[in-house]
Order: C-alpha cells, then sequence, then structure tokens
C-alpha cells in the first residue's frame, strides 16, 4: 500500500509482485489490501449514554442483514446461570461490535471490521417465570393478545431470551449469531432463528426510506428524533412504583409476516397504492404533495371521494386513528424460498419498538385486524413480545439491573 495509492491498483500490485519474486514477493507487497468501501469500518457504540441509554440496534438505521434468534433456557437453568450467560453474551457483543474477536473465536469475520454490527438483547414473559423473577414484571409488559387474523406457529413465536443481530456484512452477522450460540450452551438453546435482509448502504445514489418486498416504500411516517414525544413513545419513563430495570429500554414486537405476493403483484397499480394510501414510485401520499408531506385524512378527491380510502393502511394504522398510539417500525425483509407450489415464503419480519405495547402494537393491530385493506394480502404468522433493557455501562453486562 506505501507504493500504491488506490485500493484498485494494489489488486494489480500483487499480481506482478507474484509474479516477479513468488509468492512472497506478493505477501510483501500488500499484506492488508485497502477495503473498497469504509462499511467494514463502521461501527456501532455497545453501550448507550446518558442522552441515549437504550441498546444499540433500535434506532441504528436498519443494517443490511439481519438474524433474530430466540432462545429457551434449559431445564434447570436458573437466574444465576442466566447472569452468567447475559455476562458472556455481553462481553462477546462489545467485542464484536468493536470489531475485536470475541473469547474462543472461530475466525470467521477476522478480517471483515465491525460492519456496524449491533446485538440487541431482550426477555420474554416466560423468563420471569423460569427464573423467579415474576415480582421483576414490569406492569407495561402485557401479552399480545391473540387477533382473528392470526395464522400463527406456536414453535415459530415466544421465548425466554431474544437477540437482534444486524450487520452489514453477512459473514458478521452470521459470526455473531454462532459465538453466541456456542456461549450459550448449556445454559438456553435456540427455539427460533430467522434471517432478515434490508438495503445494503450505498446502493441507492442517496440514502432514502427503503421499500418491502411487495415494492413500497416503508418507514416514511416512522416517528422521528426531532419530534417532540420521539422517546416518551419509544423507551420506557421512570416513574415511582415502576421496574427500575427497564428505565431507557423498549418493547420490541416481532412478528413474521408473509406477504400473498402472487395476488398482490396481480392487483392494478392504483389498486395497490388505494390499499396502501401512498404512491408506489416515491411513497408521495394520495392526498398530495411528496414523501415528506404530512397526509391529509380529510382531503376528498373531485369525485367526492376520501383521496386516502377509508380502508387504506396509513388511515387505519395512523396515530389519530389509535389515540395517539405509535411505535418505531424497524422490519426486515425475508425470503424463505419458495412453497412447493411456487409460492414465495417472503415477506416482512415486522420488529416495532414502543415504550408500552398496549399504547402502541396492540392498539395498533387491533384496528388494523378488522379495517384494513391490507389485510388481503399479509398473513400473520408467528409472534413474540420481548422486553429490551438499557444498554449494560462500561463493565456491566446488558439485564444486570433485573439479574444482580
Ligand atoms: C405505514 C407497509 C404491517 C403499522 C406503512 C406504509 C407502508 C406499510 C408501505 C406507508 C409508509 C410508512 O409510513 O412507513 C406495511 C406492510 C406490512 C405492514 C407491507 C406487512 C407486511 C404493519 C403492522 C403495523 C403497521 C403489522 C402495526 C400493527 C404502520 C404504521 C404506519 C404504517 C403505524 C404509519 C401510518 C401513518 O401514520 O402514516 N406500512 N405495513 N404496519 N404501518 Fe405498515
Amino acid at each position: 500500500r506505501r507504493l500504491l495509492g488506490t485500493a484498485g491498483a494494489a489488486g494489480a500490485a500483487g499480481v506482478l509482485a507474484g509474479g516477479a519474486g513468488g509468492a512472497a514477493g506478493y505477501a510483501a507487497a500488500d499484506p492488508a489490501p485497502a477495503a473498497l468501501t469504509s462499511v467494514g469500518a463502521d461501527a456501532v457504540a455497545f453501550h448507550g449514554t446518558a442522552a441515549a441509554p437504550q441498546q444499540a440496534g433500535i434506532t441504528t438505521p436498519a443494517q443490511a442483514v439481519a438474524h433474530l434468534v430466540a432462545f429457551d433456557l434449559a431445564a434447570g437453568a436458573d437466574r444465576a446461570r442466566a447472569a452468567a450467560l447475559l455476562r458472556r453474551w455481553s462481553r462477546a457483543a462489545e467485542a464484536m461490535t468493536a470489531g475485536r474477536a470475541p473469547d474462543d473465536d472461530d475466525q470467521v469475520a477476522l478480517d471483515a471490521g465491525p460492519s456496524s454490527l449491533t446485538v440487541t438483547f431482550g426477555f420474554g414473559r416466560s423468563f420471569f417465570s423460569r427464573t423467579g423473577l415474576t415480582s421483576r414484571l414490569p406492569a407495561d409488559f402485557t401479552p399480545i393478545p391473540p387477533f382473528s387474523s392470526d395464522a400463527l406457529d406456536p414453535a415459530r413465536g415466544g421465548g425466554d431470551l431474544w437477540i437482534q443481530i444486524g450487520a452489514d456484512d453477512p459473514l458478521v452477522a452470521f459470526h455473531a449469531l454462532r459465538v453466541l450460540q456456542r456461549a450459550a450452551a448449556g445454559t438456553a438453546a435456540v427455539r427460533w432463528q430467522m434471517n432478515g435482509f434490508s438495503r445494503t448502504p450505498g446502493a441507492t445514489a442517496k440514502p432514502r426510506t427503503v421499500r418491502n418486498l411487495m415494492g413500497q416504500v416503508d418507514g416514511t411516517n416512522n416517528p422521528k428524533p426531532a419530534d417532540h414525544d420521539f422517546r416518551s413513545a419509544l423507551f420506557v419513563a421512570g416513574r415511582p412504583g415502576g421496574q427500575a430495570w427497564m428505565n431507557g429500554g423498549s418493547y420490541a414486537v416481532v412478528r413474521r409476516i408473509r406477504m400473498l405476493l402472487d395476488p398482490w403483484e396481480q392487483q392494478p397499480l392504483a389498486r395497490q397504492e388505494a390499499v396502501i394510501g401512498r404512491r408506489k414510485s416515491d411513497g408521495a401520499p394520495l392526498s398530495g404533495g411528496t414523501e415528506s408531506t404530512p397526509v391529509d385524512l380529510d382531503r376528498m378527491d373531485r369525485d367526492g371521494t376520501l383521496a386516502v380510502a377509508g380502508d387504506a393502511h396509513i388511515r387505519v394504522a395512523a396515530a389519530q386513528s389509535n389515540d395517539g398510539a405509535k411505535m418505531l417500525r424497524r422490519p426486515f425483509s425475508f425470503h424463505d424460498g419458495f412453497d412447493p407450489d411456487g409460492t414465495p415464503d417472503a415477506g416482512l419480519l415486522f420488529v416495532a419498538w414502543q415504550a408500552a405495547p398496549l399504547n402502541g402494537f396492540i392498539k395498533v393491530q387491533r384496528k388494523l385486524d378488522s379495517a384494513d385493506a391490507l389485510s388481503r394480502f399479509i398473513r400473520h404468522e408467528s409472534s413474540a413480545l420481548f422486553a429490551v433493557p438499557p444498554a449494560a455501562r462500561p463493565g456491566e453486562y446488558v439485564g444486570q439491573g433485573l439479574l444482580e
């Protein structure tokens, strides 16, 4: 690299050196080739700050690949063993998110850099009964009720513990998954695991809202950090008599939502846009303007009909339609191949974050369940809810406030 200014030329130098001097010459020319982009070098802090005490992976932009994995505690694994596991997991996550090798490394991601890796840990309700901690269950940790349109597979839902892994490099993400699974051996075993993806950084000319597998721009009307109620909608605030170990944490709702892509793709464009209430090309609301224009739910078209239809997804899901209920949607797409008849097994690994599920997902899904035009084109196939405590402070482990 000393000899050559650009990464593109470094490869040529390697070939030349190899030709002249064999393997030794090649190694001397460039033992550490320059990366072509900065993607691998980007790191997301594992620890929180006073202003942002939450774990990484909630407000972090969605990475290119994700693994969601739930674990159940082994028979006889008590609170002390669970605490030891969270300590091992936190230690490994802290190292890997900084681009360092964890203990007992398999070297899978040795030369990849942190690649914006985030590792986010959560507790399912069953964790509390398994570890004798039911007195520490927060009042807001209400179970998700059944909905009429559910088609849930219990084997792919629930779980004592949950980890969300995201990274901009697939090897880095898999490495983290495998390291954390090994660290759990004897204490907890995988209950279910799902793989998701989003855009690769740099794939679009300017960072823009991602598209889902139905082709829609998805995420436009998410809560924004500049909103006055952003933190209160997403993160648990301390209150007298509350469970202080969750202060600064959040609740994650995880649903595997299959998209019924064959019937969806048969709809004419105008129908697809009416179902959502936004233009497919650029995500602009059907009430007018551009993607970022606030939706006008009262706007009438010239023919006297509502510009955003009565059953449009964005009307039924809007905070105005649900007593102000809000959540941060941070989903990943999934594709697990095709059914024998060719039907794609693809859709959204829907992950929604809120300070209290009753004021977020549960309230909105109750309304969507009966009134959403999108329901005909999707199927909720699994469900889970996790209490995600705040980030560990330096020297501590995630969940220490609950488990110590
Ligand atoms: C908005 C797609 C499931 C809640 C949107 C938008 C799209 C979309 C394209 C408009 C752009 C935006 O603001 O992000 C989908 C798809 C789903 C799905 C394809 C399933 C596969 C859900 C579920 C919920 C939900 C299960 C919650 C229970 C919302 C909310 C908005 C929204 C709150 C913003 C509404 C507003 O205030 O404008 N969704 N969605 N979505 N969706 Fe979904």
